[in-house]
């Protein structure tokens, strides 16, 4: 079988070498020319683990190629996906559909030449309930007697571990109402079924809202668990505690209860807006899900300040020694960081801020050139008045603490992650905050249990 990905993003970069990886010849498209010229040359331009050796290996054995020219790529293709971007659109939330427009506008332009082929068009960009119809009548418009077939096949992988959720999915959904379409995608995807992966075969509408519902669920779960948070404080609980006690029940399940500063990234904060924007037309408001998008956006604002309450009130003139920048840990995608909430608000409030992060540093020096960025994480922290873990990156979880205690000028730790263990930081004379847990209680200290919050100063 052949295919195009019309877009070589985090997205069509990864399903194109996956796809060729299950045998498929597969012919990545980008309009961004300087894209295609360093995958052309084997570089990869995002950061995802094990992409470069996936793409090395399908590209030298001929299956996998790359090319700004859409035309000979989907001519003769066997089906083609559209994995471009569709951000939120400035001003009002709605999903920016125009790139998924011109690319299926495109796409019509190159079948016209082809009158004798079947395509499928695949819709694998998260889009709003309705989109794929529209695709749908401009290819029609411009092929009235062609022959292709529409079906939406959103995609559910992470950033971070996207080739395994790729290669083994808790399930792959296809809209469609042709048959056609069904064969075609239940071949390409025929390597799952022998992992016995399930199968979601509905129509383009149910397949495009199953993306967004599924979105705007894990967005409220882990919204839930941080109001959770910010109620454990205040009484004197233990988060982890409580998302272990509710996450053992199967009907509530232990992924997404980790409290932090608030989701951010390329698809949650834009995937809910996009919803709600669609449930407002519909005439059906989301009133859950647009709280959490309130709750959230407001929490991410107030992470400043819980940092300056711990720095004792103030960051003026302070130093603070953040590591972590990207919205997750292996990624170098920047896109709706919580840092980008968080840090340019206490520059501003006068702190100088030293920064490291392993892979996003390129795209944060562009986003946030204030910050002044250190070539690994001790470094940052010499003569730091505060140290700020923002990303959960492995290489912070195992930190030298008494190497964190001597270069730091006050042993201070604000840990948005809750990635060590109150007692430890303790024991290794550090004064920590945490999210959503009370401070470590220190020998003989019973005033401690009097003021629980999590980003008090406790020493
Ligand atoms: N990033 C994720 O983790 C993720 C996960 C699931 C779904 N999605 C969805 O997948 C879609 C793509 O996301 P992404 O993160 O890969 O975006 P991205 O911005 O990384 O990549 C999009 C690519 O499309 C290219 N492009 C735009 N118009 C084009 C055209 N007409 N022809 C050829 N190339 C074109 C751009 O140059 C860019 O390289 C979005 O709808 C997103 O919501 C993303």
């Amino acid at each position: 079988m052949r295919i195009a990905m019309i877009g070589t993003g985090y997205v069509g970069l990864v399903s194109g070498a996956c796809f060729s990886e299950f045998g498929v010849s597969v012919t990545c498209v980008d309009k961004d020319a300087g894209k295609i010229e360093r995958l052309k040359r084997g570089e990869i331009p995002i950061y995802e683990p094990g992409l470069e050796q996936l793409v090395a290996s399908n590209t030298a054995a001929g299956r996998l190629g790359f090319t700004t020219e859409l035309k000979p790529a989907v001519v003769g293709a066997d089906a083609v996906f559209i994995a471009v971007g569709t951000p939120s659109r400035r001003g009002d939330g709605h999903a920016d559909l125009s790139y998924v427009f011109a690319a299926a506008a495109e796409i019509a332009e190159a079948l016209a030449e082809a009158p004798a082929d079947r395509t499928v068009v695949v819709t694998k960009s998260t889009v709003p309930v309705g989109t794929g119809r529209r695709v749908e009548r401009i290819l029609r418009n411009r092929l009235p007697h062609g022959r292709f077939d529409i079906a939406s096949n959103p995609e559910f992988l992470r950033e971070g571990s996207a080739i395994q959720d790729f290669m083994r999915p808790d399930r792959v959904v296809i809209g469609t109402d042709s048959e056609h379409a069904r064969g075609v995608l239940g071949a390409l995807y025929r390597p799952l079924y022998l992992l016995e992966t399930p199968m979601v075969f509905t129509t383009l509408e149910s397949a495009e809202l199953i993306k967004y519902a599924a979105n705007a669920f894990l967005a409220t779960k882990i919204t839930f668990i941080n109001e959770m948070a910010d109620l454990c404080e205040a009484v004197g609980a233990d988060v982890q505690d409580i998302a272990r006690g509710i996450g053992l029940d199967g009907r509530i399940g232990r992924k997404f209860l980790h409290a932090g500063p608030g989701f951010g990234g390329s698809c949650f904060p834009k995937d809910c807006q996009a919803l709600i924007r669609t449930a407002e037309i519909a005439k059906r408001p989301l009133a859950v899900v647009d709280t959490v998008l309130r709750v959230n956006d407001a929490r991410k604002r107030r992470m400043a300040d819980r940092i300056a309450e711990a720095c004792g009130g103030d960051v003026f003139g302070k130093t603070l020694a953040v590591l972590g920048l990207t919205f997750k840990p292996n990624t170098d995608d920047m896109r709706d960081s919580p840092s980008l909430s968080i840090l340019p608000v206490l520059h501003e409030a006068g702190a100088r801020i030293h920064a490291f992060d392993p892979e996003g540093m390129d795209e944060a020096r562009k986003l946030m050139p204030e910050l002044t960025y250190f070539g690994d994480a001790y470094a940052t922290m010499e003569g730091a008045d505060a140290l700020v873990l923002i990303t959960e990156w492995n290489e912070f979880r195992a930190l030298d603490l008494e190497r964190v205690k001597s270069l730091l000028r006050q042993p201070l730790v604000i840990d948005l992650r809750n990635i060590y263990k109150p007692d430890e930081m303790i024991a290794a004379g550090l004064t920590y905050h945490s999210i959503g847990r009370p401070p470590a209680s220190q020998p003989g200290d019973k005033t401690l249990t009097e003021k629980p919050a999590g980003l008090r100063v406790i020493a």
